[in-house]
C-alpha cells in the first residue's frame, strides 16, 4: 500500500506492511514470514511480542496508564534504581524519546556550565554522529544531510572529527567556553563506527582535566546491544552522564538521562520536565525488559552470537573487493562496501529478511538479542550471496 496522502512526507517507507511478529520473525499482510535484522533499528532487542513484555503491558494498562510527574511514582523509582544499579549512575530524568534525552544532556551540560560562570557554554559534538531530530539534537549531530533547511541550527556546539583525540585537545588549549564532550562509544547511523580502544579512556582523562562533563549517547549502543549492558562498560571508566532510549521500552516510548556525581544535582525543580515522561507504563515495561535481558542471558548472547556472526562474515567475504571493511561490536555489526548500497535493503526484502544500510556503503544489522545460531546463519548466508551477486555484476 503506497503511503498514505494524509501523512507528512517525512518518510520513504518500503512496500511492506507488518502485522505481526513473533520472536525474530515478523509476518506481512499476505501473510509472508521475513528474518528480522533490524529490531525496528536496535529498539525490539527481545523479538517481538515477547510475553513477558505483553503481560506487563497488559496487566499496567488495567491498573494504571498515566498519572503525572505531579505525584510520586512507584515504576519509575524502582527503574531509575534498577537503571543505576546496572549502569554505576546516580540518577534518572525520563523522557520519551532518544532525543528527548539527549536534550536533557544538553540542559545539564548548559547549566552545569552556567553555575560555573561561563556564559556562553560549548560542547563538543563528533563529525558524523547522529543525536536526534529536535533543533537542539539536529545542531549537535554531524550530518549536514540532517541540517540542512533548518537553520539557524542552536548554537554551543564544536565540532571534531570521531576517534581523534588530538583534535579534542587542541580544542581543550584553546577555548574557555567547553563545558562538556557529547559521544556515542560506537557511532549508529554515521556507519557503525568503531573507535580505537581507549579513545573513551582518553576523553574521560580530558574531561577531568578540564573539569568537563564526558556525556555518552548510549540510545543506540545501550541496553546489551554490544555485548555488555552499556557500550561504555567495555572500557574502564565512568561516564557523567549518559543517554538511553530505544532498546530500554522495547517498542514502547521510553527515553532516559543518566547522571553521576557532579552532573546528578545539576538540574532542579522548575529546570526541566514531560508530561510522559516515565509514566507508570512506560517504566513498568521498561522493567520488564531489564529482568528479561537479564534473566535469559541476553548480553552474553549478544556477545556470542556477535563474535559468532563477525566471524562468519570475515569468512565468507574474505578476498572480496566490494567489501571495504567489517566490523562489529556485539549485535551492532557493520559491513562497509566501496560503493553505495541502499538497494541492497529492497533485495534483502524479496529474500523474506530486513537489513539496514546507513551512511550510503555501510549495511547495518542489528538483530533482535535472542537470535540463535541458524537465524544467524540465515542473515550470514542471505546478506553474502546479495554481495556476492553485486560483485558478479559488477565485475561483468
Ligand atoms: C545514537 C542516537 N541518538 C539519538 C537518537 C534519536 O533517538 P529518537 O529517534 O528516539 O529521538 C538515535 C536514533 O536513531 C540514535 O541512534
Amino acid at each position: 500500500m503506497a503511503n498514505s496522502d494524509h501523512l507528512m512526507k517525512t518518510y520513504s517507507p518500503l512496500d511492506v506492511t507488518f502485522e505481526r511478529g513473533e520472536g525474530a520473525y515478523l509476518w506481512d499482510s499476505n501473510g509472508e514470514k521475513y528474518l528480522d535484522a533490524v529490531s525496528g533499528i536496535a529498539v525490539c532487542n527481545l523479538g517481538h511480542s515477547h510475553p513477558a513484555v505483553a503481560s506487563t503491558i497488559s496487566e499496567q494498562s488495567t491498573r494504571l496508564l498515566h498519572t503525572s510527574n505531579l505525584y510520586n511514582i512507584a515504576n519509575q523509582q524502582k527503574l531509575a534504581d534498577r537503571l543505576c544499579e546496572l549502569s554505576g549512575m546516580d540518577r534518572v530524568f525520563f523522557s520519551n524519546s532518544g532525543a528527548e534525552a539527549n536534550e536533557a544532556a544538553i540542559k545539564i551540560a548548559r547549566l552545569y556550565g552556567h553555575k560555573r560562570g561561563i556564559k556562553k557554554p560549548s560542547i563538543i559534538v563528533m563529525d558524523n554522529s547522529f543525536h536526534g531530530r529536535t533543533m537542539a539534537t539536529l545542531s549537535a549531530t554531524g550530518n549536514r544531510k540532517v541540517q540542512a533547511g533548518f537553520e539557524p541550527l542552536v548554537q554551543g556546539f564544536i565540532r571534531v572529527p570521531y576517534d581523534d583525540i588530538d583534535a579534542v585537545k587542541s580544542i581543550a588549549k584553546n577555548d574557555r567556553s567547553v563545558v562538556a564532550v557529547l559521544v556515542e562509544p560506537v557511532q549508529g547511523e554515521g556507519g557503525v563506527n568503531i573507535p580505537d580502544t581507549g579513545y573513551l579512556k582518553q576523553l574521560r582523562t580530558i574531561c577531568d582535566e578540564h573539569d568537563w562533563l564526558l556525556m555518552l549517547d548510549e540510545i543506540q549502543t545501550g541496553m546489551g546491544r554490544t555485548g555488555q549492558w552499556f557500550a561504555f562498560q567495555h572500557s574502564d571508566i565512568m561516564p557523567d552522564v549518559m543517554t538511553l532510549a530505544k532498546a530500554l521500552g522495547n517498542g514502547v516510548p521510553i527515553g532516559a538521562c543518566l547522571a553521576a556525581g557532579k552532573a546528578s544535582d545539576v538540574l532542579q525543580p522548575g529546570n526541566h520536565g514531560s508530561t510522559f515522561g516515565g509514566n507508570p507504563l512506560m517504566c513498568a515495561t521498561a522493567s520488564t525488559v531489564i529482568e528479561t535481558i537479564s534473566n535469559e542471558k541476553l548480553v552474553e548472547n549478544a556477545q556470542a552470537m556477535g563474535q559468532y556472526m563477525l566471524d562468519g562474515f570475515r569468512n565468507r567475504l574474505a578476498g572480496n573487493t566490494t567489501v571495504r571493511d567489517i566490523r562489529a561490536l556485539g549485535l551492532m555489526i557493520g559491513i562497509e562496501l566501496n560503493e553505495d548500497c541502499g538497494d541492497l535493503v529492497g533485495k534483502a526484502l524479496q529474500n523474506q529478511l530486513l537489513i539496514n544500510v546507513t551512511a550510503g556503503k555501510v549495511i547495518r544489522l542489528l538483530p533482535p538479542l535472542i537470535i540463535d545460531e541458524v537465524q544467524a546463519d540465515t542473515i550470514i548466508d542471505t546478506v553474502c550471496e546479495l554481495i556476492d551477486d553485486r560483485s558478479q555484476k559488477a565485475a561483468a
